[in-house]
């Protein structure tokens, strides 16, 4: 006979919370994250900056297929991302009770990460129907979608002005098309499968920084508040 049972999630839901931030290339989600981690004791994991610290990982056997997805603005297999992202949550829990590597959270926020509690937000990350299927079955079930919204124009605008200093591969405006058109034809129906579900909350995010900062906290009390978190 085989077993029949699944395994199920890694992480209990209702003691590790985890937020999707998603939204264009350039829409703002890295920037946008690093201060809904001062305010609200988040730890920021973002699947790209992942991806690019595995694709230089001396020894890694998935260097030069990383690389070639970045530059081509394609999905890297969701194997892939969805272990380093599992070992970065795993990693950061086990840092709160004095684990090796991980993050630490600030003083401040201890409380929000105590007895096995903790908040993710999972920015760039589920790309592809299949990332979000199975991030959800094995290895924690998303609380909502942050999904920032931004036009082309915008976008294209900052990823250009970031790519001067970035050093990234892929801010140039031949791999930016390739995003933009991944980004349409498959992380859009991710964010159009969690909207039937009621579970995003939208953001306009082309004015700055600032004022779009601020339109998200409302957003994410308001939110909070009915999912009777704090
Ligand atoms: O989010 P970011 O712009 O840093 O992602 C850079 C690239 O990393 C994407 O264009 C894609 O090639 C890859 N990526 C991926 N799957 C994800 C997130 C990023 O393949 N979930
Ligand atoms: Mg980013």
């Amino acid at each position: 006979m085989t077993d029949p049972s699944p395994s199920g999630p890694e992480f209990d839901p209702s003691k590790v919370t985890v937020i999707f931030v998603l939204g264009g290339p350039g829409a703002g989600k890295g920037t946008q994250c690093e201060s809904l981690v001062n305010d609200y004791g988040f730890v920021h994991l973002s699947a790209g900056d992942l991806l690019r610290a595995e694709q230089q990982r001396k020894g890694s056997q998935y260097g030069a297929l990383i690389a070639d997805y970045i530059k081509e603005g394609k999905i890297v297999p969701m194997e892939v991302t969805i272990a380093l992202l599992q070992n970065a949550m795993r990693e950061t829990l086990n840092a709160q009770q004095g684990g090796e590597g991980g993050q630490v959270v600030a003083e401040e926020h201890r409380a929000k990460w105590s007895d096995g509690k903790g908040r993710f937000l999972i920015d760039g990350f589920p790309r592809k129907m299949d990332q979000a299927l199975k991030f959800d079955e094995t290895v924690c079930p998303s609380r909502f979608v942050l999904f920032l919204h931004c036009t082309e124009e915008v976008m294209l605008q900052r990823l250009l002005k970031r790519g001067e200093t970035s050093g990234r591969t892929d801010d140039n405006v031949e791999s930016i098309k390739k995003r933009f058109q991944t980004f349409v034809e498959t992380s859009m129906p991710v964010v159009d499968h969690y909207r039937k579900q009621d579970r995003v909350v939208e953001v306009d995010s082309v004015a700055s920084k600032e004022q779009v900062y601020s339109e998200i906290r409302k957003a994410v009390d308001l939110t909070f508040e009915k999912l009777g978190e704090q």
